[in-house]
This record gives structure tokens, sequence and C-alpha cells, in this order.
């Protein structure tokens, strides 16, 4: 039982800081700067905002950007900052800039 218990702790410890960060906190640290607070501003004056596409063309270009198959010229750019987030943050990421 005990075993249990601290296991349980160890896993709560352990989750709580990426269940901490949820999708709204990560597009205002990785995101906001380029694309705007609601998705409307156009990054480098190139981008469509992003409160424009649909969910699929959003999940389409962040995994496209993190397997360096989709993007322009400055692609580089979206790159970088995708490629440290994981799936499921990208997942939740893509759902959040669709609810913009
Ligand atoms: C440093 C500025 C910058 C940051 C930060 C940034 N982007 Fe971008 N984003 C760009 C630029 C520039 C492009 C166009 C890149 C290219 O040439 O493909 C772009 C393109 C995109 C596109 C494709 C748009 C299109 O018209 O096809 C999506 C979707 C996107 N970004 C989402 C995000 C999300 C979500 C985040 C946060 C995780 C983010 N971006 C962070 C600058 C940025």
């Amino acid at each position: 039982m005990k075993y249990v218990f601290v296991c349980l702790a160890a896993c709560l410890f352990f989750a709580a800081p990426a269940l901490a960060e949820g999708p709204a906190d990560l597009f205002a640290k990785n995101c906001k700067g380029c694309h705007g607070a609601d998705g409307s501003k156009v990054a480098m004056g190139m981008t469509r905002p992003l409160n424009s596409l649909t969910l699929d063309e959003v999940k389409a270009a962040l995994a496209g950007y993190k397997s360096g198959t989709y993007g322009g010229e400055k692609k580089a750019m979206m790159e970088r900052v995708v490629k440290p987030l994981s799936e499921a943050d990208l997942e939740a990421l893509a759902a959040h800039v669709d609810s913009l």
C-alpha cells in the first residue's frame, strides 16, 4: 500500500508542471509575440492570420514545421519554436488557435 502511495505522489509531482501549462499559457509564451494575442497579426508581414485558419490547416502547418516538410522563406523561425514542443502540446495549441 505504501508503495502505491509513493508512486502516486511521484506521478503527481512530475505531472503537475505539465498540467500547469495549459494551451493558453503555451500560446502566450511561445506564439503571441509574432502572431498576436488573438491570432490576428500577420507575422513578419507574410503569414495568414492564425485565426483565419481551420483546425486542420493549423495542425498540418505545426506538424509540417516539426518534421521539416512545411513552410516558406521564414520556416526556420517556426521550426525553432515548434521543435521543443511535444505532439500533445501541438495538438492542444492547434485547438487553442482554432478557438481564437
Ligand atoms: C519569432 C516569430 C514567431 C513565433 C514566436 C511563432 N511564429 Fe508562427 N510563424 C512565423 C512566421 C515568420 C511564419 C511563416 C514562416 C514560413 O515562412 O513558413 C509563421 C507561420 C505559422 C503558421 C502557418 C501560417 C500560414 O500562413 O501557413 C502557423 C499555423 C503558425 N505560425 C503557428 C504558430 C504557433 C502555434 C506558434 C507558437 C507555438 C508560433 N507560430 C510562433 C513567426 C512566428
